[in-house]
């Protein structure tokens, strides 16, 4: 009997069949051409995803549109034909080793530090955004800029923009939607109570702070009907890793059961403190989406512990697992787990200075056992005391 046999074992997200159940967690990588085209270095990174054992590989997030989403100096786009067409070749790449592709979809709002279109930041109303810029992703570490109050209008063109980009990546062959409703960006911006201060009905209750998702999960719904689609949520943000919803249980009812109702077909939950119990319940978040979804899960956070994920599915904590960091460590990490091999363990060398592929790439040629030489001698020390 395989040792993980849950977490090796098939599934479905809505009609597309997954071969197990650990998934690429997606990663932004800041690798693309400046104007936001997708790379050869970035085809051959997601190739190797896909021969890496995986149940599917999903992309970093992918800006939607030429104005106000990109957040990201490097990062890559799907706003216009040429960036469409330079993901024709990753799309491809996975394909041909045999793995599903779905692509996760991107608007920033407040959280821009790099923007390749436009000056500004638009997001649900006027206010500071916590935290500096990202250094990983070549922030200044200065503070954020403060963004102006979207229009009416601009929140029709942005729930369009999802669709529109949904339809591209469908149009080359991606096999599903991930919307990134999650960490802090625009959508996650009108549900949480400090960067939402607006009057209109887009605030005052839960059930109308979830209420720009679930346009937009309708918009893409609509436009790829014949593809699964889903989106990620979370409570914490990548500038500020304290958040929770202020409701607790009750709001995360509200949350999931609106999610599910714009005709969904699944719920991923970022998690990067992991999977643990929320709100005082026995449940984790990703319990909770399941409970009040009716919908497939996939869990989050601190899962490259494969008895970890393992527990987490047996558990009713998710029906699926991504791994985030663990999978950016080793791009094989689901094969060697099946076989019984030890990955490659993360390193923040591997992400800093930049999260880039550059970096990666060099910290793995300075590193061929792949553990970092820093360590290594560290732990020599240690063994000989
Ligand atoms: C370098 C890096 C880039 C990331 N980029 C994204 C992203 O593009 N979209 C997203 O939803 N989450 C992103 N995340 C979060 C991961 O997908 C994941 O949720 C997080 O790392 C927690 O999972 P882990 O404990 O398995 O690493 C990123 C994380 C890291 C470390």
């Amino acid at each position: 009997m395989a040792r993980y046999p849950t977490l090796f074992s098939p599934g479905r997200l809505g009609r597309q069949a997954l071969r197990n159940r650990a998934i690429v967690s997606p990663l932004t990588r800041a690798s693309a051409t400046e104007d936001g085209l997708v790379t050869d270095q970035m085809r051959d990174y997601y190739a190797d995803y896909a021969r890496g054992g995986w149940g599917l590989v999903m992309t970093e997030a992918v800006y939607i549109d030429l104005k106000y989403s990109q957040g990201y100096k490097y990062q890559p786009g799907i706003g216009s034909d040429r960036q469409q067409e330079s993901w024709r070749k990753v799309v491809d790449a996975i394909h041909a080793e045999g793995s599903p592709a779905f692509m996760q979809i991107f608007h920033c709002g407040a959280i821009n530090q790099g923007n390749n279109w436009v000056e500004g930041s638009i997001a649900p109303s006027v206010f500071t955004p916590r935290g500096k810029q990202i250094d990983r992703y070549r922030g200044s570490g200065t503070l954020f800029q403060t963004p102006r109050e979207i229009t009416r209008d601009e929140m029709a063109e942005v729930v369009a923009s999802y669709a529109d980009a949904a339809r591209r990546a469908a149009e080359l062959g991606f096999d599903g939607i991930e919307v990134h409703g999650a960490n802090g960006y625009l959508p996650d911006q009108f549900l949480t109570v400090h960067t939402n201060l607006r009057t209109d009905e887009y605030n005052g209750t839960v059930k109308n702070r979830i209420r720009f998702h679930c346009e937009v999960m309708r918009g893409v719904r609509a436009a790829v009907p014949d593809r699964p689609v889903g989106v990620r949520i979370s409570q914490t943000k990548v500038n500020d890793f304290d958040y929770v919803w202020p409701g607790g249980e009750a709001d995360a009812g509200a949350i999931f059961l609106a999610l599910a109702k714009t005709g969904i077909d699944f719920i991923d939950i970022s998690a990067h403190l992991g999977v643990t119990p929320v709100f005082g319940c026995a449940d984790s978040l990703s319990g909770l989406a399941k409970k009040h979804s009716g919908l497939p899960v996939i869990a989050n956070g601190k899962l490259q512990d494969p008895a970890v994920a393992e527990a987490a599915l047996t558990g009713g904590q998710g029906d699926f697992c991504c791994i985030g960091k663990g999978a950016l460590a080793d791009p094989h990490w689901a094969a060697k787990i099946e076989r019984g091999a030890a990955p490659i363990a993360f390193d923040p060398g591997m992400i800093t200075p930049y999260a880039t592929l550059d970096n990666y790439y060099g910290w793995r040629k300075a590193n061929p056992s792949g553990v970092s030489a820093v360590k290594a001698v560290a732990r020599d020390r240690a063994e000989a005391v």
